[in-house]
């Protein structure tokens, strides 16, 4: 069946979670229009109010007053319990933020996300000065902030949410220097960009990024973009569907979040943008249309960062595609909400694709007609759980998919913008 119409995706996640931890360092008050309600950012809010944050929910929007470093009073316990449930970019930003707070913040996650590391983010908030301890290299993150130094810190991992962490604790930094970002590779510049437009001052040079410590100044009312990674599902399918043409409206076009858009370029797809605003990151609409069937491509590793979250549904597309698909090293994959590079090969494996994992690099050989299994089980990985539903969708088939409740994570209308867009 094929997809075909007009859609706006939630608010970008990285873009809310982004807005409301830095309200917590930040004087003013901002109406903030088109943010996620996706469970992972209902977690960032959950934690800004329990760190004495305000956001009152109206018609037009989430009203978010800076708490401007005004830190909450510990409770007779001795510390503040931060439930970042599901969500790795709450906990890992967070970390950053309340490196500077007096104060004994313990993170907690729930089990999938208390397997994954987490001693990439708290290495650094040690370098800083806050005292950071984890339970074996994974959650819960007992955090001590208090004074924090501006240091240089190369980045061992492709991570925008450990660099995010470096250079909100930047903005701490009691000795006035700055603190300064090298990348390994260029990965999604949202934490720089917006602490640029809240008037932090901030230089990037090439993968070198220098933050000045700081209070963030809120603006009166920010409009988020859509999330380029939920529109993507449908993007993608559109360009594996035959008669398929979808739009998503209004979403994020940053060069570091679009890496799949170039793929599907590459592809054979026919893709087509309509840059509508600039500031302070590109924004418009992205058309996918079928256009025959696709072929393979190779994903450098430099591109990863910019499809990072993409690879499920690009690796979808690349069963369906003539040839040899290949993502150079995606090991980052594995510790995502699962060892997402192991749960793509088996279960786009169940459906008969040929795809394997060689050292670091996923490949892919199609394209490849599905056979239809009992059952699929996303792990309770909600980006694969919507590549496996769009799977079915592609080979006319309806099975129970294990975990798909998971989709909420980052995309709770999903189901019902499939439904829209099938109907044309
Ligand atoms: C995110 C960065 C990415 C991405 C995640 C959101 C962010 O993680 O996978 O969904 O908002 O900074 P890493 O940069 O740690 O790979």
């Amino acid at each position: 069946m094929p997809l075909r119409g007009r859609f706006t995706p939630p608010g970008d996640k990285s873009v809310s979670h982004r807005l409301i931890l830095m309200a917590l360092l930040a004087r003013g008050e901002m109406l903030v229009r088109g943010l996620s309600d996706c469970d992972d950012v209902a977690s960032s809010l959950r934690c800004f109010r329990a760190l004495g944050g305000k956001a009152v929910e109206g018609q037009d929007g989430l009203r978010l007053t800076g708490l401007d470093r005004a830190w909450p009073a510990m409770p007779e316990s001795g510390e503040i319990d931060l439930d970042c449930a599901n969500s790795g970019t709450t906990m890992r930003l967070l970390t950053g933020i309340l490196a500077g707070a007096p104060g004994r913040y313990v993170l907690t996650g729930d089990a999938p996300h208390s397997r994954r590391p987490l001693e990439r983010v708290a290495e650094p908030q040690r370098l800083v000065g806050a005292q950071g301890s984890t339970g074996g290299g994974t959650p819960p993150l007992t955090l001590e902030g208090g004074k924090v130094s501006s240091v240089e810190y190369a980045l061992k991992d492709a991570s925008a949410q450990v660099k995010g962490a470096v250079l909100l604790a930047g903005l701490s930094a009691a000795d006035g220097g700055p603190t300064v970002v090298t990348e390994r590779a260029a990965t999604r510049a949202h934490t720089e960009r917006l602490l640029d437009f809240f008037k932090a001052r901030v230089t990037v040079e090439g993968l070198r990024i220098s933050v000045w410590p700081g209070t963030l100044e809120f603006k009166d009312s920010f409009q988020s973009p859509a999330d380029p990674s939920s529109a993507a599902f449908f993007l993608t399918a559109a360009a594996i569907i035959p008669d398929s043409r979808v739009t998503a409206e209004n979403v994020l076009l940053s060069p570091g979040r679009t890496g799949f858009l170039r793929a599907l370029d590459r592809m054979g797809a026919h893709v087509s943008i309509t840059l509508k605003s600039d500031t302070p990151e590109p924004v418009g609409d992205a058309t996918v249309e079928y256009a025959g069937p696709l072929r393979g491509t190779e994903v450098a590793a430099e591109d990863v960062p910019s499809m990072i979250d993409e690879v499920p549904v690009l690796a979808l597309a690349a069963t369906q595609a003539e040839g040899r698909t290949v993502f150079r090293n995606v090991d980052e994959l594995r510790i995502k909400e699962t060892d997402r590079l192991m749960s793509i090969r088996h279960q786009l494996g169940a459906l008969g694709a040929r795809i394997k994992v060689e050292g670091d690099d996923l490949v892919v050989d199609g394209p490849t007609t599905f056979i239809i299994p009992e059952t699929l089980d996303s792990g309770s990985d909600h980006r694969l759980a919507m590549t496996l539903s769009l799977a079915l969708l592609a080979a006319k088939a309806k099975i129970p998919i294990l975990g798909a409740e998971s989709i909420s994570i980052s995309y709770p209308g999903f189901e019902t913008q499939l439904e829209a867009l099938c109907r044309g």
